[in-house]
């Protein structure tokens, strides 16, 4: 089912977040993707997309850059775009790549698509060589649980950042543009955690940065939630 939707709607993601048109890609994800990225020469971006992040690694001196996907809407893109990274179709829960063939791999708001969870994360421990790295990068899991946001209570006089059901692990169609459906899946992130030990990833670094300027510039009703963050950036190790 994601992929049909991924589908229809890769244009989507790709007129609005890609290809410098996000500030929270430019001044955030890509930025800190270069700096965990550095030093490293294979790197295999899982659900690529339209392959901002793969041509960004490309860019930052990894020699073998590969990103895969199962939308071939995101690949014909990204072959568009241009090389030097190869692309293929894949599922994150079958990497046809044999074991220990990365120094690197990176998820880029990828895992809130995937209902196999622990498949896909022990498929990037499979394939990470020893002493690799993971770069995870998710929507906050805590803060951005569905129904969360700012509430403005002006008969209480109370204004506070309302978080939703966090502890429920829930699955749904969110209407992220007109007639635009994407599937989301929420969990709490001591779910990813655990299933990120069990594959063999041990956590070694952690961000939680603040929303960044050009984000908060057009984003009107996020001005006073400024301290809370939108995204949740996890490196881990594979010792
Ligand atoms: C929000 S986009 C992010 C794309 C890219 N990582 C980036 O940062 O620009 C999510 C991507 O996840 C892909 N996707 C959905 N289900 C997937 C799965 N089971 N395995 C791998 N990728 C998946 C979609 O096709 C889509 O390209």
């Amino acid at each position: 089912m994601s992929q049909h939707e991924w589908e229809a709607h890769a244009s989507w993601w790709q007129e609005g977040f890609t290809d410098g048109a996000d500030p929270e890609y430019e001044e955030q994800i890509l930025p800190l993707a270069a700096e965990h990225l550095r030093g490293v020469t294979s790197v295999l971006d899982v659900g690529c997309g339209e392959g901002q992040v793969s041509r960004l690694a490309a860019g930052n001196g990894a020699g073998r850059a590969v990103g895969v996907d199962p939308t071939w809407a995101q690949l014909s893109v990204a072959r568009q775009r241009g090389g030097p990274p190869h692309y293929g179709q894949a599922d994150a829960a079958a990497l046809p790549f044999g074991s220990a063939s990365f120094d690197a791999v990176v998820a880029c708001l990828v895992f809130e698509h995937i209902d196999a969870v622990d498949e896909a994360l022990a498929e990037v421990g499979r394939v990470l060589r020893p002493g690799g790295r993971f770069l995870f990068f998710l929507n906050h899991p805590l803060l951005q649980t569905p129904g969360s946001g700012w509430i403005d209570d002006r008969i209480l006089e109370e204004q506070y950042w309302r978080i939703g059901p966090y502890l429920v692990e829930d699955r749904s169609l969110e209407e992220v543009d007109k007639d635009v459906l994407i599937p989301f899946v929420h969990r709490p992130l001591s779910r990813y955690v655990n299933a990120m030990a069990a594959a063999g990833l041990l956590i070694e670094h952690m961000e939680e940065p603040a929303p960044p300027p050009g984000f908060l510039e057009r984003a009107e009703e996020y001005k006073e939630a400024a301290t809370i963050p939108r995204l949740l950036f996890l490196r881990a190790i594979k010792p």
